[in-house]
């Protein structure tokens, strides 16, 4: 099989899905890097897989590439196939997107609002409910510009800090909070509507507080599950997936006080070494072995290139 990697910077996770791509599927592998890649290279290289990696490294730091991305795609996807697609990348670039398409199903996720430069921050946060309020680039991308806020003054600092930055363009988002009632969250891989694993993550807090953020860079760990995903989150996981269209999917889910909700979506999921050591078998191996047997040809599965 043939296998595009459209990527920005080339990371752990990327370098290692070429490394599985060639040495466990001994598939024809190739990098494109969103900076430099047009149209006609893809048409040229004519691949049966294109991983779509672009928002893994530079979710928080290069817009333009984000926009790239999805010009590019939108063109890509009436030929090639695209893990993950024009439309399932629309959610993982646009958090307000996102819930706009899980609130038409009713999946349970914070009430969010995409802020509106022509109000004032009061305005903006109506209908959302009692501080705290997060705030947070629409974007996303490891929890920069992130801010619990407990007062107007400290949204209106949170918002300030994202303007300020001078690589982000995109918009802000302000979020119900939702309080988690474990000390960990659930983060579920789907691939074609299907769950192929899940783990936990610890939640972390400063000053005190009860434990609310995932965040690997403050110290949270991944734990390995004790039981298989129970029935209730897996449909939720499943109904989420698909509510944004995603080919793939790993969904961040806390459990509150009145069930599941979804703080997020990762189309992009980032996986680190230690992963395989801690579950037991290798993520990503397990990804694109799913990705092949849900999406790829019988012939292409057929033809000798894997084993
Ligand atoms: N509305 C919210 N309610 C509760 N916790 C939240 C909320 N938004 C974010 N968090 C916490 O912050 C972390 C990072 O936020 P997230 O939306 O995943 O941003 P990023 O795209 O930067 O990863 C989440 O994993 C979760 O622990
Ligand atoms: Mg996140």
């Amino acid at each position: 099989m043939k296998v595009a990697i459209l990527h920005h910077d080339l990371e752990w996770t990327e370098k290692e899905l070429k490394r599985i791509l060639k040495e466990k599927f001994n598939a024809d592998v190739e990098l494109f890097d969103i900076r430099r890649v047009v149209l006609e290279d893809f048409k040229s290289f004519n691949p049966d897989l294109i991983l779509n990696r672009v928002y893994a490294s530079v979710a928080n730091r290069d817009y333009t590439s984000l926009k790239k991305t999805l010009s590019l795609l939108r063109s890509l996807d009436e030929t090639f196939l695209i893990v993950n697609s024009f439309n399932a990348s629309l959610s993982d670039y646009s958090k307000a997107h996102s819930f706009n398409l899980m609130k038409s199903v009713n999946i349970r996720t914070p009430n969010t609002k995409l802020y509106d430069e022509n109000y004032d921050i009061q305005s903006n946060i109506l209908g959302l409910g009692n501080f705290p309020l997060i705030v947070k680039r629409d974007t996303g991308g490891r929890g920069i510009g992130l801010r619990k806020c407990n007062t107007l003054e400290e949204i209106e600092q949170a918002v300030n800090n994202i303007k300020s930055s001078e690589d982000y363009t995109g918009g802000i988002i302000f979020q119900e909070f939702h309080s988690p009632i474990e000390g960990y969250d659930y983060r579920v891989w789907i691939v074609g509507g299907e769950v192929i694993l899940y783990h936990k993550r610890t939640l972390i807090s400063s000053n005190g507080e009860a434990p609310w953020l995932a965040s690997r860079s403050l110290g949270s760990k991944i734990l390995p599950p004790e039981v298989s995903i129970p029935e209730d989150l897996k449909e939720f996981s499943k109904a989420a997936a698909e509510s944004i269209g995603a080919e793939f999917d790993v969904l961040d889910i806390i459990k509150t006080g009145t069930g599941y909700s979804v703080i997020e979506h990762n189309p992009t999921p980032n996986v680190r070494p230690e992963y395989e050591g801690i579950l037991g078998f290798n993520v990503l191996e397990k990804l694109i072995d799913s990705i092949r047997k849900k999406y790829l040809k019988m012939e292409v599965l057929l033809d000798g290139s894997n084993n």
